[in-house]
């Protein structure tokens, strides 16, 4: 059901390609699985058994992809996968939604969100939108559940880099590997270059060493290792244009949810939980829960139902190894603070700090002022961390983000950082 429901979400968003006329470069084209450096065959040959039981019979395994600037070595080919512009799908989907009469209110802050009988929700300055027969909270992260939800996902960051490669130097095609974390490669065509008038080129995309959200602060060396990873891989590739990190929420058993809260009123749905398939549960999500608004049965609901519990028992395992380590987190109210005095906070950082009974997140800005605002994160009260490359505080409980200054950036938590 879970290999059913991912193809028919790459169909969907063809399907809607065409219906909407989106320009966003919607290709389907191949992906291949290889192997990291100390695998084997036999994990080649299990995930190859495993894909066709669950009817992805054309799935093969090949001595080496036949790709050309990147031998994989021995992997598995799955046919028929889809790539698209992400900005330019959404732009599309944006006017789409408009001119069929949907609202969109951007910078719009839900701070409260009520189910039952009278659905609204209401905005930070008071404002009220009624909802007459569902709400539908799809935020990567639900700020509307405290606990149940953030004990069954949880955050890690992605770090990605960007280099330009000459124009078909290598196959378009979905590269990733069976490392822990893994790697994954994308090939992005670019008409021309910044400034324009001059050759396209590809941008060749890398990603991987991902880590908990707020649990490592070494970006610089994690960024270096990918670099590392892509030129051993992609010779040709020359200088790093582009490098940045993203946050993924991981289910603990592999699935997302899409569905009813837990706990909640029966007409509060939630989209989460989307791990590295954003743009297929993004899809995916809405098919299930416009069935269940609407009372109709789909095939998917309980496969991706939020209030499952899943019983296996390495989905049991990770259930007790992620909270066990945030849980761990708690123990951060009671050390000390990563410096002792704000000299030690270089310009344009920040630190923790330890202040009494307490814990102050102090940013020190490019001028070298300081700003500091409470460490104790509004949401279940854990101690955020300073995130060096995207200049963030982050959370390493459930992955609420704050800017350097202490806005929210991301849920659950769902109001900033207090003043100190
Ligand atoms: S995100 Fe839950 S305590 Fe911070």
């Amino acid at each position: 059901m879970a290999a059913d429901s991912h193809r028919t979400a790459i169909d969907t968003i063809e399907q809607i390609v065409q219906d909407e006329n989106i320009d966003c470069d919607f290709t389907r084209l191949d992906g291949y699985l290889f192997l990291h450096a100390d695998g084997t065959h036999k994990e080649l040959v299990e995930e190859r058994d495993a894909a066709h039981r669950a009817g992805l019979t054309d799935v093969e395994l090949l001595p080496h992809s036949g790709t050309t600037g990147f031998d994989t070595g021995e992997c598995l080919r799955w046919p028929n996968q889809g790539q698209f512009h992400i900005l330019k799908y959404l732009a599309g989907l944006t006017e789409a939604i408009v001119l069929q009469g949907g609202r969109i209110c951007t910078h719009t802050h839900v701070s409260e969100v009520h189910g039952g009988a009278s659905a609204r929700v209401v905005t930070e300055d008071g404002a009220e939108a009624k909802a007459r027969r569902a709400i539908v909270v799809a935020t990567n992260t639900p700020f509307n559940d405290r606990v149940v939800m953030h004990t069954k996902q949880h955050p890690y960051r992605t770090y990605v880099v960007g280099a330009r490669v000459p124009k078909g130097s290598v196959t378009k095609a979905l590269y990733w590997d069976m490392a822990d974390p893994y790697h994954y490669v994308r090939l992005q065509e670019v008409a021309t270059g910044p400034r324009g008038g001059q050759t396209g080129y590809d941008l060749l995309i890398v990603g991987g060493e991902d880590h908990k959200t707020g649990q490592a602060d070494d970006p610089a060396a994690r960024l270096r290792c990918l670099e590392e990873w892509t030129r051993d891989r992609f010779p040709m590739v020359k200088d790093f244009e582009y490098r940045w990190s993203g946050q993924v929420m991981e289910p603990t058993d592999g699935l997302g949810y899409a569905g009813r809260n837990p706990l909640d009123a029966d007409n509060v749905f939630i989209i989460t939980g989307d791990s590295g398939h954003g743009m297929t549960h993004g899809t995916l999500g809405p098919l299930i829960v416009s069935d269940l608004i609407n009372e109709r049965d789909n095939p998917w609901a309980k496969l991706y139902d939020p209030g499952r519990i899943t019983l296996k028992r390495e989905s049991a395992q990770e259930y007790i190894k992620e909270n066990v380590n945030v849980a761990m987190e708690y123990t951060d109210l009671l050390t000390g603070g990563d410096v002792s005095s704000v000299d030690d906070i270089p310009n344009g950082s920040g630190a923790v700090m330890r202040r009494g009974i307490t814990k102050v997140a102090v940013y020190k800005d490019e001028q070298g002022t300081t700003h500091e605002c409470s460490a104790i994160c509004p949401h279940l009260h854990c101690v955020v961390h300073w995130n060096g490359l995207e200049k963030s505080w982050d959370c390493p409980c459930h992955g609420s983000r704050f800017t350097a200054l202490g806005e929210l950036l991301n849920g659950p938590a769902n109001t900033g950082l207090a003043p100190a």
